[in-house]
């Protein structure tokens, strides 16, 4: 990871903060975005010197443009984006308001794709980047009470796949991940019962995403599916 200059969208959150560490401590250069700026900076206070805060709302496509510029300026180049940036609903279908629909789909499905959009542009300069999209099961596998939520996810899957059929030829790779439930603060908002004590942990999830990160330049993760034995979809 040496001076690889990584975007980590959703740095804030209980996956991306805990990748950033990894990242860090591993010798990457981290350009840290989200909405909370206090968040932020405090896993930057917690890094090796060098990484940068960028407030960022990435449901707006102007921001992640000026995310990435500000990358630019500070690292000159962009080698890797994650984007670990996501909410959750999860309600009876007849249930959800217009309301939690835009919301799934403006954070999840859109903003996800802006940030791509936006990396890809940089990133096809220089004929190199990897492009992690961090999805989660419900991006391939239905749950009831989760059907704004799996509509946004499995659209992420949809353009994550003709993204990475397009950038290749640029050099660029896709690798997309499938965890179980991850116990991070992504499930205080949530109004379903679940034990938190039997999900994956934010190490795994980190993990996983620093192996695909590490990969040999010939190798390409395009999938890892990682769930916890308490609640798998096969
Ligand atoms: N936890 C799970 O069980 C699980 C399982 C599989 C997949 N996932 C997916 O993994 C990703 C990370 O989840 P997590 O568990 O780490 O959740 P988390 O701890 O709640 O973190 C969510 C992150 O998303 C950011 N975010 C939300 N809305 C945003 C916006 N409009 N603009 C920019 N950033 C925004 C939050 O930052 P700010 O609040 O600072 O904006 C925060 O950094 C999400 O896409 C989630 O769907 C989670």
């Amino acid at each position: 990871m040496n001076d690889k200059v990584v975007v980590i969208v959703g740095a804030s959150g209980g996956i991306g903060s805990r990748l950033g560490q990894l990242l860090g401590a591993a010798g990457a250069r981290l350009v840290l975005a989200g909405r909370n700026t206090e968040k932020l900076m405090h896993l930057q206070s917690s890094l090796p010197p060098g990484a940068v805060v960028v407030p960022t709302d990435i449901r707006y496509p102007e921001q992640t443009q000026s995310l990435m510029e500000r990358a630019i300026v500070e690292f000159g180049q962009v080698d890797i984006l994650v984007n670990a940036a996501g909410a959750g609903v999860m309600k009876q279908f007849n249930k959800i308001e217009p309301a939690d629909l835009d919301h799934m789909l403006e954070v999840n499905l859109k903003g996800s794709f802006f940030a791509a959009q936006a990396a890809i542009n940089v990133m096809k300069e220089r004929k190199v980047g990897h492009i992690c999209n961090v999805i989660g099961i419900l991006g391939k596998h239905p749950m009831a009470m989760a059907s704004a939520y799996c509509a946004a996810k499995f659209g992420v899957v949809g353009w994550s796949k003709c993204m990475a059929d397009e950038v290749r030829r640029f050099g660029i790779r896709v690798t997309l991940f499938y965890f179980g439930g991850v116990d991070t603060p992504f499930w205080d908002g949530v109004s379903l019962k679940v034990d938190r004590s039997k999900m994956l942990t934010p190490e795994t999830a980190a993990q996983a995403i620093m192996f695909a990160l590490s990969a040999e330049p010939q190798a390409v993760p395009l999938e890892i599916n990682i769930q916890p034995e308490s609640h798998m979809f096969l």
